[in-house]
């Protein structure tokens, strides 16, 4: 399957840095049509005057995804004015790095209530009136951090494992109603995840790192191919699928070791 999106509507969130502006720049260029939502207006409006040089409609919608009430007057008021998303790439989202034991809840709340409730919030919010329509596409952005327990990301690698889960499990059940799921796995890229995680990137992290555009094209292309899932980067699928051949205990040691300055 490989469908153009040229012309229909998609909305991006967390379109105010980093692989956000990314996927909105790579959806533009193939004629989508956009929705750029964070929390940040600035960044956003001056994406969507760049974006409108290209011929494309874009809606800028400063948001707070963590709350839920913000979420469902999203939703209320596009569809009230006639805006109908048929693209959704569930991007935004964070990372908390440090012992579990001794981080603060507020921050580690904050990132669930982001990474995995607004995620799977929106896609519910969305989800039937692509179904209605007989057409659909969500991207949703895990990471390599889904793939196996991860010392020092232990609640965002757990998250992320939601995230996939969840989304090949969503992609079956939708399956014959013309709505398809896609997961989207990067490994490190350069945005400004680390700054906000909190760590020090390590020597792997440096290795393995990739630019968001690259990330944003690998991830447009696995969705128009109607892909369900796919890793970004041949060092970061090669450790992705070789981590599942070993017990968790020893999996979640080798992450760690990886995490380590
Ligand atoms: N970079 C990596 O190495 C990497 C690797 C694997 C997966 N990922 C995933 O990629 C996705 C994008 O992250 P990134 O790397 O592009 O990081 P980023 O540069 O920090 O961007 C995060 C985006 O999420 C938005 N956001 C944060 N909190 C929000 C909230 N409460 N409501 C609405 N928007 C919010 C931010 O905008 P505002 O602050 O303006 O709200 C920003 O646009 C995340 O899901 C991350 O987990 C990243």
């Amino acid at each position: 399957m490989n469908t153009s999106l040229e012309g229909r509507m998609a909305l991006v969130t967390g379109a105010s840095g980093g692989l956000g502006v990314a996927f909105a720049r790579e959806l533009a260029r193939g004629g989508c049509h956009l929705v750029l939502v964070a929390r940040s207006d600035a960044p956003m409006q001056q994406l969507a005057s760049e974006l409108r040089s290209l011929g494309v409609v874009v809606h800028v919608r400063p948001t707070d995804l963590a709350d839920a009430t913000a979420r469902q007057t999203l939703a209320a008021s596009l569809a009230a004015e006639g805006v109908a998303v048929d693209v959704l790439v569930n991007n935004a989202g964070f990372g908390v790095f440090g012992a579990f034991a001794t981080t603060d809840w507020s921050r580690l709340e904050a990132m669930l209530a982001l990474d995995v409730v607004a995620l799977s919030h929106l896609t519910r919010l969305f989800l039937p009136a692509m179904r209605e329509r007989g057409f659909g596409r969500v991207l949703q952005v895990a990471s390599t951090a889904a793939f196996q327990p991860t010392p020092g990301y232990a609640a965002y690698a757990a998250a992320k494992s939601y995230v996939l889960a969840f989304s090949h499990a969503l992609d079956v059940e939708l399956r014959g109603s013309g709505v398809r799921c896609t997961v989207v796995s990067p490994g490190v890229t350069d945005t400004g995840f680390f700054e906000v995680s909190g760590q020090r990137a390590t020597w792997y992290q440096q290795w393995t790192r990739m630019q968001a555009p690259a990330v944003a094209r690998r991830g447009v292309e696995a969705m128009l191919a109607g892909r369900s899932g796919t890793v970004t980067g041949w060092a970061n699928a090669l450790l992705a699928h070789s981590t599942r051949l070993l017990p968790r205990r020893l999996s979640a040691r080798v992450a760690g070791w990886l995490m380590r300055n």
